[in-house]
């Protein structure tokens, strides 16, 4: 589409010819020359603030991106989204997380039926379920209060629930506690088994397909934990199901009443806001899940309505995008300094890399451009002490999201001072750097020798010009937790749709898990291993020696 002579369109011949004008620009002169570039480069909403001024842009390379947006008809295709239109097209499928926390008395139809009223119904019975079992109206088997809870489901049906479980954790309820069993490896329902009590246990088995071999795989271990200690008859008042596949739920040994229902235009990595989420109102009550749907909506709204020079959502997209299709720069990293957010990263890489991890483009051309950037990252301060030094002086630039709360809800003597100011500084630190004269400077008024600062000065300067988004919030909040998630969910989009790729298949997920099903009986010597490459066959036989 883009870099073929036939296929690129103007507004891309723009940027490239933009990128070579403006590539070499420092932004630290940009500040200097324009002492309203902050205000200038900053939007809020609610108590979020978006400030993107210390990125590599300027009035013309943002307009230029702009001008892609509406060349890529990003506002149609958003239309189209909240319209129920089936965007999802290798599944035919309508993608509508959207209306999962659509907040209005609106309809939102799918082949002309309003999916309002499923989803209303889905959330009525959350709120009854979770209110049951938080004031222990809904016990266990032996009459206990049911206080452990255990996800079990993986990717989207783990790292939502899991994430904004763990971000929220100053909202559960005293004596309810959460667990996620996610891996596959024995270790994991080991460890969290071993501390809990059958009798005041609910499992909840996630799976929007109910045919994930980790899931199942550990459902059915933990299933027979309970049955081994209660009896077969104890699974009903302990198992319940969130899923779309009533069958296979079913077959699995769950009663069908112990299920909440989603469906198919909820994609796995978007469906916090589903009957996934029910471990979240479980721990945070129903009325504060509703509080996180809420700030979703705002977002929701705000996408669908600012102006694209206003638009959040639109103007991270664009410039992910220009660092990655500009300036070859494929990678991103998020740091939310706050410890509640420790896995908003990890939930991030599955929502962007999942979606936008793609090569092949919506009218089944393999892409000639970059896609999605690989996305890592880590809680602040403590990423500071790890990865930070390739960010400031390593030889390839990546652009940082920061997110950082006013308020913490830990306020201890200066903690959160030192953090407010570590993260302001990182800002600061990459964007401006450090020039080799600054250094030498700094080092002479330190005393050092002409010979120590000949030595010294290149190692101690920093090349600055690195870009960073600071995205502020008063506190975390279900609220304010709702519009960042959302506002996320919708970069992602934007980019996706300028990309002409489908966000919201995973099709590459596919190859690993049909050879590790062939690979299984070969291990357990069901099988002989025939058609592998020769390391695949002779790790195949090593193992099998090993294990002996
Ligand atoms: O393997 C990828 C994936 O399909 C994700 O997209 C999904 O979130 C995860 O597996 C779990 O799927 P399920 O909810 O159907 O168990």
């Amino acid at each position: 589409m883009f870099k073929s002579d036939k296929n690129k369109t103007k507004a891309w011949k723009k940027l490239e010819s933009e990128y070579k004008r403006f590539k070499k620009v420092e932004m630290r002169d940009l500040f200097e020359k324009d002492d309203k570039r902050a205000e200038k480069y900053t939007l809020e909403l609610d108590d979020l603030t978006f400030d993107y001024s210390k990125n590599r842009f300027d009035e013309n390379v943002l307009n230029a991106l702009l001008n892609l947006a509406k060349e890529r008809k990003v506002e149609e295709k958003r239309d189209a989204m909240f319209a129920g239109k089936k965007i999802n097209s290798t599944e035919n499928r309508a993608v509508l997380h959207v209306a999962l926390r659509n907040r209005s008395k609106k309809a939102i139809k799918v082949e002309g039926k309003n999916v309002m009223e499923q989803i209303n119904k889905v959330l009525a019975k959350m709120k009854k379920f979770s209110d049951a079992v938080r004031y222990g109206e809904f016990k266990g088997y032996t009459g206990k209060k049911l206080t452990n809870i255990v996800n079990i489901g993986i990717g989207g049906s783990d790292l939502g629930p899991v994430m904004v479980c763990e971000a929220l954790k100053r909202y559960w309820m005293k004596d309810i506690n959460c667990y996620f069993i996610s891996n596959i490896d024995g270790t994991a329902t080991a460890e969290t088994l071993k501390n809990l009590d059958p009798e005041t246990t609910l499992f909840i088995v996630a799976s929007k397909t109910f045919t994930t071999i980790e899931t199942l795989t550990n459902a059915k271990t933990c299933r027979k934990w309970l049955v081994d200690a209660l009896g077969e008859h104890a699974v009903d008042k302990h198992f319940v199901a969130l899923s779309t596949n009533k069958e296979k739920v079913e077959e699995f040994g769950i009663n069908p009443e112990n299920m909440f229902e989603f469906w198919n235009f909820v994609g796995g990595r978007y469906s916090l806001w589903s009957a996934i989420g029910l471990i979240i109102c479980i721990a945070i009550g129903f009325e504060n899940f509703e509080k996180l749907l809420e700030g979703a909506y705002a977002m929701d709204e705000h996408f669908k309505t600012a102006p694209l020079n206003k638009n959040m959502p639109v103007i991270m997209g664009l410039l992910g995008l220009w660092y990655n299709n500009f300036f070859n720069i494929h990678r991103y990293c998020v740091v939310p300094y706050d410890e509640y957010l420790k896995y908003l990263p990890s939930y991030l890489q599955q929502l962007d890399m999942e979606s936008n991890g793609k090569g092949v483009d919506k009218d089944g051309n393999f892409v000639k451009y970059s896609t999605g950037p690989a996305i890592f990252g880590g809680a602040g301060t403590n990423v500071q002490h790890s990865f930070f030094q390739l960010l400031h002086q390593g030889t390839d630039i990546v652009p940082v999201d920061f997110i950082v709360p006013a308020i913490s809800h830990n306020e201890i003597g200066t903690h959160h001072e030192i953090l407010l100011s570590n993260v302001l500084a990182q800002g600061e630190a990459l964007m401006r750097g450090k020039t080799v004269a600054e250094a030498a400077n700094e080092l002479k008024k330190a005393g050092k020798s002409e010979d120590e600062i000949e030595a010294l000065k290149k190692y101690k300067s920093f090349t600055g010009n690195r870009p960073s988004n600071i995205l502020l919030l008063k506190k975390i909040d279900p609220f304010s937790l709702g519009q960042i998630i959302a506002l996320y969910e919708h970069k992602v989009f934007v980019q996706g749709a300028i990309w002409n790729i489908n966000s919201f298949d995973q099709m590459g997920v596919e190859l690993g898990k049909q050879l590790a099903l062939n690979i299984l009986p070969e291990l357990q010597g069901k099988s002989f291993a025939l058609n592998h490459d020769s390391s695949t066959m002779s790790l195949i036989k090593k193992i099998k020696n090993l294990r002996k």
